[in-house]
This record gives C-alpha cells, structure tokens and sequence, in this order.
C-alpha cells in the first residue's frame, strides 16, 4: 500500500479513545479525524493534532477518510455505519454490531451493496491462548464435539451503569450483560466450534442492579447433529471467573482467566473420552497426553502433541 488508510474514529470518548492511540503507532494505517456530537471531544482531536467535526455527514463531506472505526453506544451503528459504508468507506464497528437484528442486517446489506470490508471488534479472538485453542481444536484435539460451555461471571458495579444515562437500558443499550459484555465470550465459543446452533432457549433476569435490563443469562443450545453447549454470563459475580470447556471424542479443552488475561491451564493430563459400551480389550492403547500451555503474557510453549 501506497498512501496510508485514513482511519477516522467516530465516538472518542470512551472506547474510541482507545482506538485512536492504538491507530497512532500502526504502520500502513493514520489516524485522519475525530468525529463526535458531544463538543468536548474537541479536545481530543486537539491532542491527537487531527480534525474534528460534529458529526458524520460533515466529516464524509471533507472526503478526509478511507474507513472509520464506530465506537458509539451501539443502538447508534447503523446511523453512523450505513452513511459511511454507502459513501465507500470500510468499518471497524465496536462490538456488538448492533442493538437490534433489523439494525445488524442493514448494515451488512450497506456492505455489500457498497462492497465494502465490515469488520466488528472481537479481540478476543486475537488472546494468544484463544488462538492456541483454535489451533488445537483444528488439529484434533478435541474431535468430533458433544458439549461445550461457557461461563462469564464478572463484577459491574451500580456506580458503572449509573455513570452512562444509556447502559442498562433498552433504549440505550438493546439489553444487559449480553448485549454489552457477553458478546466476547459467546463470539469465543462460537468461533472455538465454528458453527451455530439450530435452537436456543434463554432465561434473562435483572437480579442485583438498579437498570432495566438483564444482569444475568443462562442458555442451552441445541446443534442439528444432537450436540449442545451452555452458556452462562452475568455481571454479579465476585469473585469474577471466565471459562470455557469443550468435550469431545478425542479429548477435553479447557480455557480459562479473567476478562484481562486468559489461559490454557492443563498442565497435567488431558482426559481422554472413552465410547461407551467398549470392553477393555477394545479401549484404544491409553497414550499420555499433555496439552499446550499459553497465556496473553507468555510465549506460546507446545508440550507433546496429543496422539
Ligand atoms: N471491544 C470492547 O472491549 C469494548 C469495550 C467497551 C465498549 N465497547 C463498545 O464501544 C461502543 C461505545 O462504548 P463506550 O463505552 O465507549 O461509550 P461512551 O458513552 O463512553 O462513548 C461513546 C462516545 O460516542 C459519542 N457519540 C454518541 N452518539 C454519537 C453519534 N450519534 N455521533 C457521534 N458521536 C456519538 C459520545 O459523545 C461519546 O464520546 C459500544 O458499542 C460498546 O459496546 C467495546
């Protein structure tokens, strides 16, 4: 690539911040605007020494971008992502993609209509252990699966949702703990199996904070060969605890950590699946298996590869 992406960000107080730092120190990629409705992020343009204009259509009419990053409350993406994708721009849309699945699919039609890239802000996904993880599955690890599960028990406080007129409202939000931080490691569990479910039955409840919606959700999942996976998240629970397993004919993966840092924990031996009704005689020769070990802070280290 020639001439650097014009990166502009849209949404710079919060989240967008983050993004607009991170922007400053890629190569092939330059940080061209700020856009924001509220006046004080004026600010932040001033410090990151780019422009800044109020609101998107300004900023599409100064031609100043080749893609944004939209890191404004969610039930907002689609006014902000649609214009772009139709003036040509490609987007990053902070996750999750919409409030909404009618708001959802006019942005993906706006992206390809337009022929766009659209991407959404799984990070996750790039943890050095989820992809340990994903390499492992893909090689065999696990094999054919049967069940999964997923547990993502966090601590927001009232003081968090009360800081933000729309967290924990409909309006604001389109939902609680999964719309807003469960979207993380459902995206993990979905891309650990690749596929999704036939059928999903769901309880939500809000049992601890003052909001209207959800602070706590449980559900079971249902796939068209029989296997199933549970999924559990809320933003109650201390200590907070995140997790996620996988059982399969070869072997079980476990994944675990907190929302900063997440490991593949067997250190020690990886339990082998037996099919049931085998005699003895007919088990497979019981081969020890260890597992790879990995962690956002380390190196990934392979221990022997499972038989
Ligand atoms: N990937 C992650 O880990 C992660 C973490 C936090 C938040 N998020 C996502 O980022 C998005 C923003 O969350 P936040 O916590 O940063 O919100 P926030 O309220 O802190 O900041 C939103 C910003 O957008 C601006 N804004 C709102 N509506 C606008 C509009 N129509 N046009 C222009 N600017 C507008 C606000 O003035 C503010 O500066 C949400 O979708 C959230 O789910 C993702």
């Amino acid at each position: 690539m020639d001439q650097p992406l014009r990166i502009a960000i849209v949404g710079a107080l919060g989240k967008g911040w983050t993004h607009a730092r991170a922007l400053q120190g890629l190569r092939g990629a330059t940080l061209s605007a700020v856009v924001d409705r509220a006046p004080e992020a004026n600010q932040v343009a001033v410090e990151l020494d780019v422009p800044f204009y109020n609101s998107v259509d300004a900023m599409l009419k100064a031609k100043i971008a080749d893609a944004v990053v939209c890191a404004v409350p969610h039930p907002a993406h689609r006014a902000v992502e649609v214009p772009c994708l139709e003036a040509g721009l490609h987007v990053l849309s902070e996750k999750p993609l919409a409030a909404t699945p009618s708001d959802a699919k006019a942005i993906v039609d706006a992206a390809q209509r337009n022929r766009r890239v659209l991407a959404v802000m799984y990070q996750y996904r790039q943890k050095p252990a989820i992809r340990k993880a994903k390499q492992l599955i893909e090689e065999g690890l696990v094999g054919d699966w049967y069940y999964g599960a997923m547990h993502h028990g966090i601590n927001r406080s009232q003081a968090y949702y009360d800081a933000r007129t729309w967290r924990g409202t409909w309006a604001g939000e389109g939902g609680g703990v999964l719309v807003n931080q469960a979207p993380h490691p459902i995206d993990v569990m979905m891309h650990l199996v690749g596929r999704f479910p036939k059928r999903v039955i769901a309880f939500n409840n809000r049992l601890r904070h003052r909001m209207n919606t959800e602070d706590i959700s449980t559900a079971a999942l249902e796939y068209e060969n029989g296997a199933q996976i549970t999924m559990h998240a809320d933003t109650i629970q201390l200590p907070i605890s995140e997790w996620w397993t996988l059982h399969g004919n070869n072997g079980t993966l476990r994944l675990e950590g907190n929302e900063k840092e997440t490991k593949l924990p067997c250190s020690a031996s990886i339990p082998t699946f037996q099919p049931p009704f085998t005699t003895r005689r007919e088990q497979p020769n019981p081969r020890p298996r260890t597992c790879a070990r990995a962690s956002t802070q380390g190196k990934a280290k392979t221990g022997n590869t499972p038989a």
